[in-house]
């Protein structure tokens, strides 16, 4: 009997030495040596380890099949597990049988070829990169921190609430939304109508959303604690190494807190999942640091030993105002900082992550929580160094007349944000959220700054290839 096994399996230490097993993967390389024996390197994406096949020339197949065997060839092998003789890994498997089950048409031309490949280039074959080690690494690491998330949350008391992905709403303000339609906009007549979305699916103008708060909120006003995490679309025409087209964002919602808790919340969150990383993704960071960035512990360490530096936004104005930095975009108090700017503070003045708070109120979102001094909202934004911005936040507006005042000044129709003032006028409670941008996250933690490889199938202006 061959016990039928993963890499991940038979790393753990927990399978016999001289079992039988058997195993399904892919070839990363292999050398024939002159004595008659094949070293296989096997690798199924289960972990970071790939295997090593000893295959001789007694197998039946080793001089018509085997000596044929390429990178990329798909095998099932079945064989005798052993410890390897050699320190350069523990065990290997020593063939009884290798069944080729896939060949690679033309090896010269296979586009994941074993030589070292730029992840420039790899994005331009989507469908077979997660076969290199890098896009495995970073895809086993974004699913264990998406797991963590959830059960973080989970023994917090929160609730996985699903938000819609179609709305109507623009919750950010900003108008940068992609339309869902099924109307033929190929058919001019449709122009005729003068509101033409009447006929449309939804009866009304429908879009992807750009964030679920909206949403969230309601529920986070009757069952306290809740989260949403799932994809969000934002219609942005920017190409940058920060911004996808189509991105999953966290975002918790928390009933009877205000801005001050949720700060010390997300620092909490994120500590929790740095120190996780780096206890059970020891492996994959040591391999990130040494083929993608060198600092990468020190990266994690650093977020992870500090105490986060919590600035207000006119702080942060002062500190660029008299720094003797020159920047490109003018330092003005109401305006938004610029990713210069925003660079200049967690690079080199802190040289570690910010949280800048209570932002003026016109460049921020019209259900934010309106201060005091009438100028400022109490918001957040979560700034690391090199990424920039991975979380925003606030404390939410929960007085009914403010919010209708906010929702004017924003020239929003209070009639199409009935639902969501209904929560004011029933039972409002002071309450208060952020989003988090989890490719943002993950290109932190794996050294990958650009967005575009930390994500499977990177959607950007002119690019929905795959
Ligand atoms: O700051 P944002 O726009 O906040 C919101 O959407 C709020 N409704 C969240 C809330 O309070 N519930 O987006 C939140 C985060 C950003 O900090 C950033 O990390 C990420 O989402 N993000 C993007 N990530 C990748 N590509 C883009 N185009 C992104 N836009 C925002
Ligand atoms: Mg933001």
């Amino acid at each position: 009997m061959y016990l039928v096994s993963s890499i991940s399996q038979l790393m753990t230490g927990k399978i016999k030495i001289n079992s039988k097993i058997s195993i399904g993967g892919w070839v990363r390389n292999r050398r024939h040596s002159k004595l008659g024996i094949s070293f296989i390197n096997l690798y199924d994406g289960s972990c970071i380890h790939d295997i090593q096949i000893i295959a001789n020339n007694k197998l039946n197949n080793y001089k018509k099949e085997i000596l044929s065997i390429t990178s990329g060839c798909s095998l099932k092998v079945k064989g005798i597990f052993k410890y390897s003789p050699k320190n350069l890994q523990i065990y290997e498997i020593y063939a009884l049988k290798i069944e080729i089950l896939g060949w690679i048409n033309n090896p010269g031309k296979y586009p994941i070829s074993p030589k070292k490949h730029s992840l420039k280039y790899l994005r331009e074959v989507s469908h077979l990169r997660s076969r290199t080690k890098i896009i495995s690494c970073i895809t086993r690491i974004k699913h264990n921190i998406a797991l963590h998330i959830h059960n973080f949350l989970h023994k917090k008391n929160f609730f996985w609430i699903n938000t819609p992905l179609i709305t109507t709403l623009d919750t950010e303000g900003s108008g940068k939304m992609f339309r869902v339609s099924t109307l033929d906009l190929s058919k001019l007549e449709y122009k005729k109508h003068t509101n033409i979305f009447k006929k449309d699916f939804f009866g009304k103008e429908a879009f992807l959303t750009v964030s679920g708060q909206l949403n969230l909120e309601t529920y986070a006003c009757s069952m306290s604690r809740v989260y949403t995490f799932g994809p969000t679309f934002r219609a942005e025409n920017s190409n940058t190494k920060r911004h996808l087209a189509e991105f999953w964002m966290l975002e918790v919602e928390i009933a009877f807190s205000d801005l001050k808790y949720i700060i010390n919340f997300i620092e909490k969150m994120l500590k929790n999942i740095f120190q996780y990383v780096l206890n059970f993704h020891e492996n994959e960071i040591s391999f990130l640091s040494k083929k993608i960035d060198k600092n990468l512990f020190n990266k994690i360490n650093k977020v992870l030993l500090n105490k986060f530096n919590v600035i207000e936004y006119t702080e942060a104005i002062n500190i660029l105002k008299n720094c003797k930095e020159k920047f490109s975009h003018l330092i003005i108090w109401g305006e938004d900082l610029s990713i210069e700017h925003e660079k200049y503070l967690t690079n080199k003045y802190f040289n570690n992550i910010v949280i800048i708070y209570n932002y003026p109120k016109n460049i921020k979102a019209f259900y934010m929580y309106l201060n005091n001094d009438k100028n400022t909202v109490a918001s957040m934004d979560v700034l690391l160094p090199d990424i920039g911005e991975i979380a925003g936040g606030s404390q939410r507006e929960n007085r009914i007349n403010i919010l209708d005042k906010r929702l004017k000044e924003f020239k929003l129709n209070k009639n199409d944000y009935w639902w969501y003032r209904d929560l004011r006028k029933y039972g409002t409670i002071p309450h208060s959220g952020f989003g988090l941008g989890f490719e943002r996250l993950i290109s932190y933690i794996t050294g990958i700054y650009n967005i575009k490889d930390v994500i499977p199938f990177p959607r950007t202006p002119y690019n929905a290839k795959f």
